[in-house]
């Protein structure tokens, strides 16, 4: 598989897991008890595929080349754009796991920034894997050289085989919560 497939097909699992964070939000205001539990999965989940294995693909195999290859456009789009709301994405997530423990010791009001941070992320990611798939992944398919692009496929797939793990393990979290928290698929 060439390296924008796995990482379009990366995008997909991981809008999964948005659609799963804004159901256990709902359950959440709709006053079901927390599953703490649950919100941990998530947030590894978060911060094992979707960022290390994801977005760190994204920075040092792709959006590195785009850079040093592609001018000043890329310079904006990537450095001011996707890497910044990275970032952000990674600010969500620390603040939703301060606002879990501060639920766990009392403070009720922070139900509300555990719905807030969860939902910020999945509203930002939503916006960045649609950018992604639709603007930043095909200029770097139609800018960057044949032998660049080798270069990122290869490094690419290297990548995968070396994280086989990172993947199965997640995707196993993706589909247990899918089971818990999506009817549609029961
Ligand atoms: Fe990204
Ligand atoms: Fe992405």
């Amino acid at each position: 598989m060439n390296a924008i497939d796995i990482m379009n097909e990366e995008h997909k699992y991981i809008t999964r897991m948005l659609k799963v964070i804004r159901k256990v939000c709902f359950k959440l205001m709709e006053g079901e008890n927390i599953n703490y539990d649950d919100f941990y999965l998530i947030i590894d989940f978060v911060k094992n595929y979707a960022d290390s294995h994801h977005h760190k693909k994204e920075e040092k195999i792709l959006f590195n080349r785009m850079v040093d290859n592609l001018g000043d456009l890329a310079n904006k789009v990537i450095n001011h754009g996707m890497l910044v709301e990275h970032d952000y994405g990674r600010l969500y997530m620390r603040n939703l796991g301060i606002a879990l423990e501060k639920l766990k010791n009392g403070d009720k009001e922070a139900k509300l920034d555990v719905i807030a941070n969860a939902i910020s992320y999945t509203n930002l990611l939503e916006r960045h894997i649609d950018k992604e798939d639709r603007v930043i992944y095909k200029f770097a398919e139609r800018e960057l050289s044949k032998e660049i692009l080798e270069i990122v496929d290869i490094e690419c797939n290297n990548y995968e085989d070396n994280n086989i793990e990172v993947k199965e393990k997640n995707i196993a979290i993706l589909e247990s919560l899918e089971r818990k928290y999506i009817k549609e698929i029961l």
